[in-house]
This record gives structure tokens, C-alpha cells and sequence, in this order.
């Protein structure tokens, strides 16, 4: 298998899939209100031909498999430990139209011509080199073919990203707080040239609000930023609070948002829509 983004790579293969695959596969998963804007957005129909790129633990792709039922979907992903999730899944739900590769989408093997339409909820920001990436895409895709994903918006916008660092940033304004490459396409001028670098088409960016879901109480969503990538980052820094400390103080800061169903933090993204020629 070719990978030239090794570090996004040990990542998602590592405690960031492990914490993802828990987030996103609990009963109330971390996108539901989104994926269906999504779905709805890439309009797929019966017989479609599908491509899921980063597609984790594949709710995306089961969902996109029974619409495009007769058709298939092809979901592909870096991290073998989220494949064995999708894959498992998908067989005790009885679904057959779906298969599942391991691999770099910027780089990996795709059939020309291969799809009517690819989709990615929150699978295309941490590309190594996003035009080559979204290249392979568009040469995967059929001319006319559809391309349909979510990400997010500015950080200062997404309160579920500024909630939890902030309060492991004390006295840090939310500019000072540290980034992530998960906003790596934020800026829409910058994410509109890179599809058209790509030969995307028909290019649209609309925002969608969207709350996130984290799961049943603040000490249950804590437990889920500890686990992710941003914050690991913070604990291992030499002046980083313990695990423990940061634990209260996440879980202090989440307190607020405890709802009824779950905790639930407001989500800034982009609903991005585009077609090959
Ligand atoms: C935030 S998760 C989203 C997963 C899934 N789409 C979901 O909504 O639950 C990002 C996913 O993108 C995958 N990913 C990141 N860079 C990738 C690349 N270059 N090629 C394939 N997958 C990639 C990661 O392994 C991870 O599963």
C-alpha cells in the first residue's frame, strides 16, 4: 500500500481511531443532523456508483449503500483499525454492496471513470497535498459525476472545538488557541481554488450549522476529547496539565452544554458540492 501521509497515517491508526471510532459509532453518533444534509446533497440514486472517501468506521457508506441499492459503494480510509470496524458492521447489517480499501486517497489506485458520485463526511482536510488529492477524486469520477462533502468551518467558529481547548488555555483568547489540520480547508477562497486546481466544476460552499453530539454526559464527552488528537497534543506538551486536571477542567466546560438527549455543542461547517466535467 502507497502512503505519503505517514504522520496522518500512525494518527488514524493509532489512539485518534480508536477515539474516533467510539465517538462515531455510539448510538447517538457525533453527525447524525449532518449526514443527512449530506446524503441529501449528493443525491444519490438507485444504481449510483459511490465513493466514500475517509470513510472510518463507514456509517457514511452503509447509508450511501442502501440508496444506491443495486449499485456500490467503495469506501476508502488510512486507518485498517476503523476499515475492521466498517467492515464488521456492514456484514451483521447484512449489507453487501459495500467494500472497503486501505489506503491514501491522494495517492491510491482508483478506477477512471469508477464513480458516479463521491461523498466525504469530514474525510478530506488532512491530505498531504489536498489538489493532488481531490485530483485522483475527479479522475475517479465519471464526467458528470458529483462530488459532495462536509468540513468545517473556522475554528473560532466551531464552539465544540473552542470549548475544550479553551478551557486548557486559560487566559489564551480563541485566536491564541492551537490549530488543527481538521480546519485545514476552512477558508472557502482557499478550498474553491483548490478544487478548481483539481478541474472541479460547478463549485458551491454553503454554510450548515449543525450541533455535535458527544455523547450522554460531560464526563462521558471529556473522556472523548482526552482521547483526540488536539488535546493528546496538549498533554504531551512539557507545560500541559495532567490527565486528571485536564478531565475537570473539560468536564466543568462541557457541564453547559449537557442537554436532555446528550451533550450537544454547536458545529460551524461547510456543505461543499462540485462536479466533474
Ligand atoms: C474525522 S474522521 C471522519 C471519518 C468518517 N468519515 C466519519 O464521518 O465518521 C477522518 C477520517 O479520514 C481518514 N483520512 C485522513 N486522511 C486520509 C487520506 N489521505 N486518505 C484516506 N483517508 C484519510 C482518517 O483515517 C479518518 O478515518
Amino acid at each position: 500500500m502507497y502512503i505519503v501521509n505517514t504522520d496522518q497515517a500512525e494518527a488514524w491508526n493509532g489512539p485518534e481511531a480508536v477515539n474516533w471510532a467510539g465517538l462515531s459509532e455510539r448510538d447517538d453518533p457525533v453527525n447524525g443532523a449532518l449526514t443527512e444534509i449530506l446524503l441529501t446533497a449528493a443525491g444519490i440514486r438507485p444504481e449510483d456508483r459511490v465513493l466514500d472517501v475517509g470513510c472510518g468506521t463507514g456509517g457514511t457508506t452503509r447509508l450511501a449503500a442502501r440508496l444506491a441499492a443495486p449499485g456500490r459503494v467503495l469506501g476508502v480510509d488510512l486507518s485498517a483499525l476503523l476499515l475492521d470496524h466498517a467492515w464488521n458492521t456492514a456484514t451483521a447489517a447484512g449489507i453487501d454492496n459495500v467494500e472497503f480499501e486501505q489506503g491514501d486517497v491522494q495517492v491510491h489506485s482508483l478506477p477512471g471513470n469508477g464513480f458516479d458520485v463521491a461523498i466525504s463526511q469530514f474525510g478530506v482536510m488532512f491530505f498531504a497535498d489536498p489538489v493532488a488529492a481531490f485530483a485522483n477524486i475527479r479522475y475517479a469520477l465519471r464526467p458528470g459525476g458529483r462530488l459532495a462533502f462536509v468540513c468545517p468551518r473556522d475554528m473560532a467558529e466551531n464552539t465544540w472545538y473552542v470549548v475544550p481547548m479553551s478551557a486548557l488555555h486559560p487566559g489564551r483568547t480563541v485566536t491564541e488557541l492551537p490549530g488543527s489540520a481538521m480546519f485545514s480547508l476552512a477558508d472557502p477562497a482557499w478550498l474553491t481554488e483548490v478544487l478548481k486546481r483539481a478541474g472541479f466544476t460547478d463549485i458551491r460552499t454553503r454554510p450548515v450549522d449543525a450541533p455535535m453530539a458527544f455523547g450522554p454526559d460531560a464526563g462521558a464527552a471529556a473522556d472523548g476529547f482526552l482521547g483526540s488528537g488536539p488535546v493528546l497534543a496538549v498533554l504531551q506538551r512539557a507545560d500541559g496539565p495532567t490527565a486528571e486536571v485536564a478531565r475537570q477542567l473539560l468536564v466543568e466546560a462541557l457541564r453547559p452544554y449537557e442537554e436532555p438527549d446528550g451533550v450537544r455543542i454547536p458545529g460551524a461547517h461547510w456543505l461543499v458540492t462540485a462536479a466533474r466535467p
